[in-house]
């Protein structure tokens, strides 16, 4: 499946902030989404059903958030966006990959787990800040998950 490196100048910031809305209970809005890619080391892969949206700085990267589209899960598109953003992690010369994940989250968990994530962190309550992006239905701890980067070499 194949997914695109985000033009914030031509692509539809609206339509990331509608797909993040239909995933999660705080939903970031275009405005919000438009200031996270302006940060230096940012960027988003999207796809009609889907995005993530991560950034990259002083040798380490961050997803800030994944979504795919309720109808279009389980048919690789969450896959196929955390490759791309590992390999442009890389490609920006990050060593590690983070990730806060819902310790109830049981698809993303398993998404994860498959691409080698591993627990490195439990973050208490972390939900209950209205500011991180809580999937809906999911419960108030998160977990943080480090992917050890290989250097990428042009
Ligand atoms: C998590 C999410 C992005 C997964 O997207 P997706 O496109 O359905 O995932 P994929 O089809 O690429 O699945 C990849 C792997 O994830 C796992 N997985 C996905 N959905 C699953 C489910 N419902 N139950 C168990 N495992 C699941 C499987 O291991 C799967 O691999 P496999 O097909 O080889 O078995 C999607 O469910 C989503 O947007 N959820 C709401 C928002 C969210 O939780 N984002 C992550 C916050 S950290």
């Amino acid at each position: 499946m194949s997914v695109d490196l985000f033009d914030p100048t031509t692509d539809d910031l609206s339509h990331l902030a509608a797909l993040h809305a239909a995933s999660f209970e705080s939903p970031w809005d275009h405005v919000a989404l438009a200031d996270l890619l302006a940060a230096p080391g940012s960027f988003a892969f999207h796809h009609r059903d889907g995005f993530v949206l991560a950034r990259a700085a002083g040798g380490e990267a961050e997803i800030l958030t994944l979504a795919v589209a309720p109808e279009a899960r389980g048919r690789g598109l969450g896959r196929a966006l955390m490759i791309a953003a590992t390999s442009r992690s890389q490609e920006l010369g990050a060593r590690d990959l983070f990730l806060e994940v819902g310790a109830a989250n049981p698809a993303a968990l398993a998404l994860y787990a498959r691409l080698g994530f591993a627990k490195v962190g439990l973050r208490k309550g972390y939900y209950d800040d209205p500011r991180a992006p809580r999937a809906r239905g999911e419960a108030r701890d998160a977990l943080v998950l480090r992917l050890p980067l290989p250097a990428k070499f042009a």
